[in-house]
């Protein structure tokens, strides 16, 4: 006959209360499916496995009916879930561990007198961000072939490049000089093996003389920069030409026009809040932009860049790479992934996205900004 544990045995190894126990079982959550002789509860292993996802899920902060919700999903197995589950407490532990590292520094700077303004307190969306999500980059995040052949050249015949917000390197030419500037050490640390030489600094105040390179580029994040327009202009002085490319957040449509931010994550409206137009952008370094459209098949796994294959948003792995899965939060990313899910496997989503199916490119407001 099976082993079973009794309720005070169970509740020992899990720290949780005898009452606790009966709680779950008087609502539904966990029943044992068995009593002793004296008539006491008697946990199975698979009623331990089910306890312990319960107990995991609340400790991750979700409410009773949400878990029970979540662990009587009949579309998802053990294996999933636990591969969920894991993902969910290795980006809490991400979170918490840039919390830290944003606490040592403020602690710091009090120590020395200095009280760190509103914007210090939030520079964990910068580059600390990715000292904390950095290491999950590369796994998605890789050169896409077309759009580099627009960066390269708009570039022209620039022999010194400069390349802000470097990252791993993935649009730096191969046939250039380029120095790179990073300030994320988790960044710096996993580009390639012979890659440009990378300095350690922020957009807003280059370490380089005016005028010291033929150009200098950014691709994918002049969204993360305290202030976009300062490091732009920055840009403009110590390079004759300037190649950007950023996202364009001032069309009267840009929230409805990708359907991943405009039926599942609205959140993400808010993380471009403030953010300066298009034309504002432009003027700052004194250019043109024009717009760049993303393959179906697109190589570089950024925020839109499945907009098209949408199953790929369910893996753990691609949201990851993409710094906005983190800056709106565990829940909104959960209810946004849920629902994709449940939408995709009901036909909902292809009922509500045929028109864009047979497309092979995508407008989505990604833009190249060229001076
Ligand atoms: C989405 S990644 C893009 C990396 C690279 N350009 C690419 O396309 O693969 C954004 C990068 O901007 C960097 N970053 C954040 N704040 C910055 C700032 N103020 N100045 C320069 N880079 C910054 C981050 O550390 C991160 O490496």
């Amino acid at each position: 006959m099976e082993e079973h544990l009794t309720v005070g045995r169970v509740a020992e190894l899990a720290g949780v209360s005898v009452r606790t126990l009966h709680h779950y079982d008087e609502i539904g959550l966990v029943r044992p499916s068995a009593r002793t002789a004296g008539g006491y509860r008697a946990y199975s292993a698979d009623d331990v496995e089910r306890l312990r996802e319960v107990l995991a899920h609340r400790r991750l902060g979700f409410g009773l009916r949400e878990i029970a919700d979540l662990v009587d999903d009949p579309a998802t197995d053990a294996v999933a879930r636990l591969r969920r589950l894991r993902g969910l407490l290795l980006e809490q532990r991400d979170r918490a561990a840039a919390m830290v590292t944003a606490i040592d520094k403020e602690l710091e700077a009090r120590a020395m007198g200095i009280r760190t303004t509103p914007e210090e307190q939030l520079t964990m969306f910068g580059a600390q961000l990715y000292d904390t999500i950095g290491s999950a980059y590369p796994a998605t995040r890789q050169t896409e072939p077309r759009i580099a052949a627009r960066v390269w050249d708009a570039l022209g015949d620039a022999r010194t490049v400069l390349n802000v917000g470097a990252g791993t390197g993935s649009y730096e030419p191969p046939d250039r000089d380029v120095t790179a500037v990073e300030p994320s050490a988790v960044m710096r640390a996993q580009r390639p093996a012979g890659a440009a030489p990378c300095v350690a600094a922020e957009a807003e105040s280059l370490p380089f003389e005016d005028g010291t390179f033929d150009a200098a580029m950014a691709f994918s994040t002049v969204h993360h920069w305290r202030d976009p327009i300062a490091g732009l202009r920055e840009m403009r002085r110590v390079a004759r030409r300037v190649v950007v490319v950023t996202y364009d957040a001032s069309d009267a449509n840009w929230r409805d026009r990708f359907w991943l931010a405009r039926d599942y994550l609205p959140e993400f409206a808010d993380l471009l809040v403030g953010w300066p137009s298009l034309a504002d952008l432009t003027r700052a370094i004194g250019g043109r932009a024009e717009p760049v459209l993303i393959p179906w098949d697109c190589a570089d796994g950024f925020f839109e860049a499945y907009w098209r294959r949408p199953e790929a948003y369910l893996e753990e792995s691609v949201r990851r790479a993409v710094s906005v899965w983190t800056r709106v939060g565990p829940e909104a990313e959960r209810r946004a992934v849920d629902s994709l899910r449940d939408d995709l496997s009901s036909g909902r989503w292809a009922e509500r996205n045929r028109d864009i199916v047979a497309l092979d490119t995508a407008e989505l407001g990604l833009r190249l900004l060229v001076a």
